[in-house]
């Protein structure tokens, strides 16, 4: 065999190899890092979320799509913002959303002896990559009010004090981007709640109507060829 060919040969081969590597490792990335998808209760976790079996795992992508699984209660939980997650209720790769609720805002309504309304916007908790879907989501509206709104507010808005009672309230508004609920004298906090099927929603289940959840969507991260 010439010495030249040779040559060639290990060029050609060393090229190929390294061609094959960043392939592999692109392809990793886009995946999410190479987690395999993994149960966690009913759900299926794939890319672009993920799951550690322990900390000793390294981190499969972005922190922001890690799912945080609950192993004897098989409750899957995405982190917010603020700390305490919301729980995953469904996933549809397909169409990109979520269904999720906030345990910790329905802890916080039914708690019998700290029972207090929401006070941060739904909306303020979603970590970067996360919206709320445009899907028809009434707005739950909760007011912690320094006073009692005059009686005509009351009728007009179709108040419901909560359990917490101390002047709080809830209402159910049509649209979640209609806005044109303010009540002097109250902080309001924002909720997106879909609406139960086959029942016209009322305020007075503003629990149930929370713990249903709403629908977010995500984008997908952005991988280090600038591609989506
Ligand atoms: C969770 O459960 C799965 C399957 O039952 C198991 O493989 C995994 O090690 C468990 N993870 C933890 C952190 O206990
Ligand atoms: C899993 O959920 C149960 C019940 O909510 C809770 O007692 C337990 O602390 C949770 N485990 C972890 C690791 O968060
Ligand atoms: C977790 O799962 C259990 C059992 O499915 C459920 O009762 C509980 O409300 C869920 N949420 C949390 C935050 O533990
Ligand atoms: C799993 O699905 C079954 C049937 O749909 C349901 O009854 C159960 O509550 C679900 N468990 C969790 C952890 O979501
Ligand atoms: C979960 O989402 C899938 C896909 O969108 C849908 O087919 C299924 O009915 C949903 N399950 C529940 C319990 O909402
Ligand atoms: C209303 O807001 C005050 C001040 O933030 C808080 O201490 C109180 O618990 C809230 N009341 C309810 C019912 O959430
Ligand atoms: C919630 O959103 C409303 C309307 O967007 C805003 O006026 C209000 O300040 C927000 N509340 C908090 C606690 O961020
Ligand atoms: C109303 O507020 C007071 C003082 O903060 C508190 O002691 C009381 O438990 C609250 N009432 C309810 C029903 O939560
Ligand atoms: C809301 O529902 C409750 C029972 O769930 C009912 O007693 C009440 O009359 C309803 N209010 C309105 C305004 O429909």
């Amino acid at each position: 065999m010439a010495p030249s060919f040779f040559f060639a040969l290990v060029v050609v081969s060393a090229w190929w190899t390294a061609f094959m590597l960043a392939a592999a490792a692109r392809e990793a990335e886009e995946r999410g890092g190479g987690c395999p998808a993994r149960k966690c209760g009913n759900l299926t976790i794939s890319s672009p979320f993920w799951i550690t079996q322990s900390q000793m795992d390294r981190p499969c992508g972005p922190l922001d799509y890690l799912v945080v699984c609950n192993n004897s209660t098989g409750n899957a939980t995405i982190l917010s913002s603020s700390g305490y997650g919301f729980e995953i209720k469904n996933i549809s790769y397909e169409e990109r959303t979520l269904l999720v609720f906030d345990p910790r805002k329905l802890e916080d309504l039914t708690s019998l002896n700290r029972c207090h309304v929401p006070s941060w916007n739904t909306s303020a908790k979603l970590a970067v990559p996360f919206r709320i879907s445009s899907a028809a989501h009434l707005d739950l509206v909760f007011y912690n009010c320094t006073k009692a709104p005059p009686a005509e507010r009351h009728q007009q808005l179709g108040l419901v004090e909560t359990r917490c009672r101390n002047n709080s309230f809830a209402r159910l508004g049509e649209r979640y981007d209609d806005r044109s609920n303010y009540l002097e004298g109250c902080r309001a906090t924002f909720l997106p709640v879909l609406e139960p099927p086959g029942s016209k929603a009322n305020a007075s289940r503003y629990a149930e109507l929370v713990r249903g959840g709403f629908l977010i969507t995500w984008d997908l991260p952005v991988t280090s060829s600038g591609k989506r």
